[in-house]
């Protein structure tokens, strides 16, 4: 679909990921039929009431998710790769916002990439509120690299309820932006969902990249749906063609 708008090579881009661009990685999206949800209870394994009950059932979840980032079938896709290569060649700004704690993008190359809500391979320590690498299982035995006390590690992932990650610097770049656009994503979850609101009402131009119409589609200038690895190289192609 071509770009229903005039943008200049050195325009503002603002990206937002969501579980949908990993999921022809093998990785589990949320909310989809099949979807990670529909076999835990989020209040179980995605909120800080959960870790407080039984924070061995919730190490066991995310333990689960970080070994399966190990699994060599698990790479980046060709939609990860056309971010890294629009990062690298558009002469604009470029910052990509990801709801996803997978390591997809930095694997594929993107560099200017802030994760809101957490990263797999990171651990958080609640006693020295230290955030620390964590390629490894946890658990509630595990003591902190920084300050050497135990049981307090926890995954730095932002749970239902928490405040997301680097939330003003991805409302200035929003505030700048000339192009937004949403792929994989439900538009269930705010604030990321309210994104969509915010770029617009800054001026960008709006384009939702999904398989499917989101809860938010009708906030978006255009909507492409289709695949990831099919809609988001074309889209990127079409772009590059500006630069
Ligand atoms: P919430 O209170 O933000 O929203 C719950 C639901 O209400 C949303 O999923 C959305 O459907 C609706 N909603 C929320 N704000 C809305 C708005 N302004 N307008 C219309 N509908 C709205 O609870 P949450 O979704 O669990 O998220 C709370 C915090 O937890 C957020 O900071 C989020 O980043 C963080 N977080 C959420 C999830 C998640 O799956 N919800 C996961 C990780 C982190
Ligand atoms: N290509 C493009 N989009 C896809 C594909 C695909 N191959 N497969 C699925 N999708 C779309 C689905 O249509 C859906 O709209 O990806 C979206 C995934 O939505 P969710 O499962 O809700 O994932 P997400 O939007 O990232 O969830 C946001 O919720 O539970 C929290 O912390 C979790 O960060 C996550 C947040």
């Amino acid at each position: 679909m071509p770009l229903s708008v005039r943008l200049k090579p050195t325009d503002s881009i603002v990206i937002l990921t969501g579980a949908g661009i990993s999921k022809e990685s093998g990785i589990d999206t949320f909310r989809c039929a099949d979807g990670i949800w529909a076999r835990y209870d989020l209040d179980d394994v995605a909120t800080p009431q959960g870790f407080r009950r039984n924070p061995s059932l919730v190490h066991q979840f995310y333990n689960d998710r970080r070994r399966g980032l190990f699994d060599p079938a698990v790479q980046p896709n060709a939609a990860h790769l056309a971010l890294a290569e629009l990062e690298r060649s558009w002469r604009g700004k470029v910052l990509l916002v990801t709801q996803n704690i997978d390591d997809l993008h930095e694997r594929a190359g993107s560099r200017t990439l802030l994760h809101m809500h957490g990263e797999l391979l990171k651990a958080f320590c609640q006693h020295c509120r230290t955030v620390q690498p964590c390629t490894h299982d946890l658990s509630v035995d595990d003591h902190c690299l920084s300050c050497g006390r135990k049981g307090g590690m926890r995954p730095d992932i932002v749970w239902f309820g928490e405040m997301p990650y680097h939330m003003e610097r991805i409302q200035t770049a929003l505030a700048d932006a000339d192009l937004f656009l949403s792929i994989g994503t439900s538009g269930h979850v705010y604030p990321a969902a309210g994104f969509v609101a915010q770029a617009a009402s800054a001026g960008a131009h709006t384009v939702e990249l999904n398989l499917e119409p989101s809860e938010g589609v009708s906030y978006f200038d255009q909507a492409v749906h289709g695949p990831a690895t099919e809609v988001v190289p074309a889209f990127v192609r079409e772009l590059l063609a500006l630069a």
